[in-house]
């Protein structure tokens, strides 16, 4: 029997991409095989994002390219998950009526039952419905594409940020059960994974089910993750300063393992616009978590995301923000210009700020955060860094490609053997955009 071929594409967040990556593996197992060719696809898959409106606006002018395939190949089958699907529901179906099935994030394991009653009734099905975590139970054991690899082990979020969508659009918090989690890091283990990065929307608010029914917090998931033989690195994303407990600042003392990186989104660094957005802290209680962290870790990287022209912010607000960017000195952000999102409580806060004068705070922090990692990259020049290789460099000539606990790509010379491994590297060269180094034995 020839494999029917799925195409799938994903955009938005990590949590994505997981969840895509995962519903190839479950694909998989119903006889379907991967392609990179739209035209050729029998099942055309799109995971959708609509954190900001552009995200969500690129759902629909994809689906209008989809559009045009479907009509050359009526028999392709049309699937949309993700958050726009899971916001949207029925209307998708209404607005691009080529859709056959529409499905959200707790219920992808179930497209292959989706698309048999597609085809049964000859009507477009819909189910974003959040059947609790039932979605994990349904899933396949994971098959590692190279050294790294993701695992889920919260979904959701419970904070109700004014600005933001995902607690309609994913649910409130859920965790996995421990053991749920462990075996699945330890399969990918077996299978030759080195770096894992547990995922989750508020990763450290995790309280999965622990061997006693009791919940485990997610330091504790971090000491489990550290036992694991062949695990070497761990990373996570994305954790909340507010939960950013003493316990979790403990483990980066006591598990080497863990990446001397962090991702921990601060958004502003005014009090006005943080308790507008309803992040529950302050800019001093951010710079205490840091300063806490640094005194067990003092070469920690930091970065994070920031909302810029958030409604009512005002010059000295943005101003706050900068200063808590020279006072941490973070290592990236990921930044981006407020956008209104429906149903969220900030959509309907005054908002006269105009948008060129967001966009200019805006460029104006990248610019700042840029020039504060470039002098980073610049301090690594010497220095012996613990590297994960994951493949052979892009411009090719017997050169190696590994990436730092920063999150630097390093090129340099080795044999091919070295791929999937972790090995120390001096840094002999910093380019703008990557560094250059030599192995040390
Ligand atoms: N507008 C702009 N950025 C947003 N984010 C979340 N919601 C919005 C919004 N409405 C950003 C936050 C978050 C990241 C994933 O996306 O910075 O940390
Ligand atoms: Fe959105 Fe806030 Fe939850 Fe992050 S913590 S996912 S910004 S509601």
């Amino acid at each position: 029997m020839n494999a029917k071929k799925i195409y799938l594409r994903s955009f938005g967040c990590q949590m994505n991409d997981y969840d895509s990556a995962r519903l190839i593996d479950l694909m998989g197992t119903h006889g379907y095989e991967r392609t990179n060719e739209p035209n050729e696809a029998d099942l055309i898959v799109v995971i959708t994002c609509s954190i900001r409106e552009k995200a969500q606006e690129k759902t629909f002018s994809d689906l209008g390219r989809i559009r045009e395939i479907k009509k050359e190949r009526p028999h392709v089958r049309v699937a949309v998950g993700g958050c726009v699907a899971s916001q949207e529901g029925r209307r998708v179906v209404s607005r691009a009526p080529w859709v056959d099935v529409v499905f959200g994030p707790q219920t992808l394991h179930r497209l292959p039952q989706l698309l048999a009653e597609r085809e049964r009734t000859g009507r477009a099905q819909v189910d974003i419905s959040f059947p609790e975590i039932e979605k994990f139970d349904h899933l396949p054991a994971p098959c590692a594409q190279g050294p790294t690899a993701f695992v889920s082990v919260m979904e959701g979020c419970s904070k109700y940020c004014s600005y933001c969508v995902v607690p309609y659009t994913r649910g409130t918090e859920i965790s996995r059960p421990l053991m749920d989690v462990l075996v699945e890091c330890a399969q990918l283990a077996s299978q030759g994974v080195k770096e894992i990065t547990l995922l989750g929307q508020n990763v450290n608010a995790y309280q999965g089910k622990g061997p006693d029914a009791k919940p485990v917090d997610f330091a504790l998931l971090l000491e489990y993750v550290h036992d694991i033989p062949g695990i070497e690195r761990i990373r996570y994303t994305t954790s909340h300063p507010k939960e950013f407990s003493d316990r979790l600042i403990e483990a980066y003392a006591k598990l080497p393992k863990l990446a001397n990186h962090v991702h921990l989104p601060v958004q502003s660094g005014s009090d006005r616009v943080l308790a507008a957005m309803k992040r529950g802290y302050t800019h001093d209680w951010y710079l205490e978590r840091i300063a806490k962290l640094r005194a067990v870790r003092p070469d920690i990287s930091i970065a994070t995301d920031f909302i810029v022209g958030f409604p009512g912010e005002t010059e000295e607000d943005f101003n706050e923000t900068m200063r808590l960017i020279e006072e941490v000195g973070f290592d990236a952000s990921f930044s981006f210009v407020y956008s209104k999102r429906p149903g969220t409580p900030a959509a309907s806060y005054a908002d006269d700020t105009p948008q060129d004068v967001k966009l200019a705070r805006l460029q104006h922090l990248q610019a700042v955060v840029d020039a504060k990692a470039a002098e980073i990259s610049k301090s690594m020049l010497g220095r012996i860094e613990r590297c994960l290789v994951f493949g052979p460099a892009r411009k090719g000539g017997g050169m190696l490609s590994a990436r730092t606990d920063n999150n630097r790509v390093v090129n340099f010379p080795a044999d091919a053997a070295c791929i999937g491994q972790m090995v120390n590297i001096r840094i002999t060269d910093v380019f703008p955009h990557t560094l250059g180094g030599e192995l040390v034995a």
